[in-house]
């Protein structure tokens, strides 16, 4: 990167004989600004006056080859410091409010006097220098200016009450500035510094001293001053080489009451304090515009009697999200065409369609639709169960890294043993464009019976599969690690991670996210008649029927009608339908499958239940595995069509679909049909070898060493 430069930029450093100031200056300076170094070259406490500590300064940068005028005046004569500037070099550019004093007293000792010298020098110095060069930055459409304020301000610190609403005061000033002045290109942020100086060399532990370094702050506040800075009222925190913004946030809240006539009262805020506190979905808001915003939508919401409040979010994503939601679902390098999934620097990086289902659990978690979604009854999460999803892509798959969020409720069922809950949520990006409807139906366990209607209208219907064999089926083995993976998409309910909480639910273990099984379902459908291609997806609908564990294999049984692919999901090892009546709906078919899909992962072959039953045996007790040693390749064919490989490497105790590395030991050839009825023990080995069933070739020996094995284990 080409070096930050200053030339013909004109800095104000207050305070800059020692500490933070001068280093700021002696940077400044060394990449080409002239700098005026103000320094009233007082007391740590705001005692006496001297010009030694600016003139030092000055008399260094000159050493060093640069520019700089001395000036001896208190910040709270801001003006002439600004003067001094003008005087000596015509202009003024930058300008950074460092200098500070302390007075440390416990709060009840502060005087007056102690009060009024740190708001003096602090605030009060800072507004004076800050309003003499605003006029100049305004006429000359330029300017970049620095408050400093203290984490003693941020957080509050004993003894320093003064200090502390002095340096809070600061933020509260350059939050301001920052908006009057934005439309001048004057951007002005907050510095909150950690650094070794006279400030705080009695208060920081002498280890710490050593490694905080003015210099290492100095290059954050530069940047912030440089042109190319767009940064505008931030606050950034910086110390011993790290930095970072800070920011205030507000809790999502809660409504206290429940149309426009009702009074709130106190008890019905003691009722909601902890919704009032919670700050694990806050959200930072921009402006004071956004935070009415709220308030008065939430006004607007009492008055119609439809309080939406608390629905809307924003989510907020980047490369790193859509890949981890890809891994999350299953798609993986060893399929070269989901590695666009995967790779952002691929030339055809995608994201799953499924990943915009996302912004609408996010939304559904952070307002309280569910929760009061039938008057007079607190919904408790626990007992509310996926139901039913539905996504549609408005227009292209989103590429914007924000979507605005709203959702609202389109209906409340009363189905005796529950209430199913229906929520639209609409996500817009940033021009407001509609960019994709999700629709989430929700059941709550025990909520029934209050007198609602049994059936709706809302609800997009989920739709039975043809009644014929199916199109394509296509397996994919979960890992054990699956709901782990998929939580980090953002559904961290812990049913799905501890076994505590998923044994208090009634399950074995935790459960593997529904969302997680449809979004695998989804890829293989894409895979399947869409060639990968996730622009081709317009929609789907699917209804969640029973739990998945982690590590099952689910397989997907699609038929297609026309642009619409039925899909229904099986968790093999128990044969049971997970996902049901559902559907995707595509732009256009491209079925033309890749070579790979139909021999190896294109199928519908009932072999695929026994291997994965097979590596399941061979991860429990790879020991019996090694002892039969060799390597085995099984060719499996249907209609008399080699359409999948499958490899027991033994010896490494390891199963997995395709070929083996090197040679293997014996190759065994048989069709799927046939590998069943041996699996069942409906057909003898000896016989299928005999009949020409099963071929042989290499180490017929090993193969017999391998029937055992087989048969104790895996039934074959
Ligand atoms: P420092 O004491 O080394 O430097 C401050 C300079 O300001 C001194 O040279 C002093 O003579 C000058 N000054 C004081 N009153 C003045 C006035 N009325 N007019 C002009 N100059 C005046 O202190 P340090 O640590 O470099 O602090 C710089 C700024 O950073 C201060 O605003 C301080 O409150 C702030 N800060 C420092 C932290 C730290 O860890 N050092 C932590 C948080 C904030």
């Amino acid at each position: 990167m080409a070096e930050l430069r200053f030339d013909d930029r004109v800095a104000v450093v207050t305070g800059a004989g020692a500490g933070l100031g001068r280093a700021y200056a002696l940077l400044f300076a060394s990449r080409g600004a002239k700098v005026v170094v103000n320094d009233l070259g007082g007391g740590r406490h705001g005692d006496g006056s001297s010009s030694k500590a600016a003139d030092a300064v000055v008399e260094e940068i000159k050493r060093n080859g640069g520019i700089a005028v001395a000036d001896y005046n208190s910040v709270v004569d801001g003006e002439k410091i600004i003067q001094t500037a003008l005087n000596n070099f015509g202009r003024v550019d930058i300008l950074v409010n460092n200098a500070g004093i302390l007075r440390d007293r416990s709060f009840m000792k502060i005087s007056d006097q102690d009060w009024d010298l740190i708001h003096n020098v602090h605030l009060k110095g800072s507004f004076k220098t800050t309003q003499a060069a605003f006029p100049i930055f305004k006429k000359q459409k330029y300017g970049r200016i620095i408050m400093t304020a203290s984490n003693s301000g941020l957080y509050g610190n004993f003894g320093q009450a003064n200090y502390s609403a002095a340096k809070l005061g600061l933020v509260g000033l350059a939050n301001t500035i920052a908006i009057e002045g934005n439309k001048s290109n004057i951007f002005c942020n907050v510095i909150v510094p950690t650094a070794a100086s006279r400030l705080t060399e009695d208060i920081l532990p002498p280890d710490l001293f050593a490694q905080l370094k003015p210099e290492f702050i100095a290059p954050v506040v530069a940047y912030l001053c440089h042109e190319s800075c767009q940064e505008n009222g931030s606050i950034i925190e910086a110390a011993a080489g790290w930095a970072g913004r800070c920011t205030i946030v507000r809790a999502n809240g809660a409504l206290l009451r429940s149309n426009i006539e009702d009074g709130v009262s106190i008890e019905n805020v003691k009722t909601n304090w902890e919704t009032i506190r919670d700050i694990s979905n806050a959200k930072r808001l921009d402006s004071i515009q956004d935070a009415t915003g709220a308030l008065i939508a939430s006004l607007e919401g009492l008055k119609n009697g439809n309080i939406e409040s608390d629905n809307e979010d924003v989510f907020n994503f980047c490369n790193k999200d859509k890949i981890l939601y890809a891994l999350a679902v299953g798609a993986s390098v060893e399929t070269p065409n989901e590695l666009k999934y995967l790779y952002e620097y691929h030339d055809q990086f995608s994201v799953l369609p499924t990943f915009f289902i996302l912004p609408s659990i996010q939304v559904l978690f952070s307002s309280s639709i569910v929760k009061n979604a039938i008057p007079g009854k607190d919904i408790g999460l626990e007992n509310v169960l996926h139901g039913e999803q539905y996504i549609e892509i408005v227009g292209d798959l989103p590429t914007e890294g924000k979507l605005l969020s709203k959702c609202k409720l389109a209906e409340v069922l009363d189905k005796g043993s529950g209430a199913a809950i229906t929520v639209d949520i609409e996500s817009y990006d940033s021009n407001g464009n509609l960019v994709c409807r999700n629709q989430c139906v929700s059941f709550v366990v025990g909520a029934g019976k209050f007198g609602g209607p049994r059936t709706g209208t809302k609800a997009v219907p989920c739709q039975p599969k043809p009644n014929r064999n199916p199109d394509a089926t296509v397996s994919h083995k979960t890992t054990v690690d699956q709901a782990a993976i998929y939580r980090l998409t953002g559904d961290i309910n812990p049913l799905h991670i501890d076994p505590e909480i998923a044994k208090i639910a009634g399950y074995d273990k935790p459960i593997l996210h529904g969302l997680c099984s449809l979004g695998i379902s989804v890829r293989l459908v894409l895979a399947t008649f869409a060639s990968h291609d996730s622009s081709l997806f317009k929609a789907v609908k699917a209804r969640f029927l029973k739990p998945v564990m982690p590590g099952e294999t689910l397989k997907v049984d699609m038929w297609r009608e026309g642009n619409r692919i039925h899909f229904e999901t099986t968790a093999v090892e128990r044969n049971q339908v997970v996902i049901g009546g559902s559907y995707v709906d595509l732009k256009s078919v491209k079925a033309s499958l890749p070579s790979n899909l139909t021999t190896t992962t294109m199928s519908n072959l009932k072999s695929d239940a026994i291997f994965e039953f097979i590596i399941d045996q061979v991860k429990a007790d790879p020991g019996k595995a090694k002892s039969v040693g060799g390597t085995f390749l099984y060719n499996i064919t249907k209609d008399g069509k080699q359409v999948k490989h499958w490899t027991m490497d033994l010896k490494n105790a390891k199963v997995y679909e395709g070929k083996p590395e090197g040679k293997p030991n014996t190759t065994l050839t048989i069709s799927d049909e046939d590998f069943m009825l041996l699996a069942e023990g409906k057909l003898n080995p000896q016989q299928a070898f005999m009949k020409g069933k099963l071929k042989i070739t290499g180490n017929i020996m090993m193969a017999q060493k391998l029937a055992p094995l087989l048969k104790t284990n895996a039934k074959l």
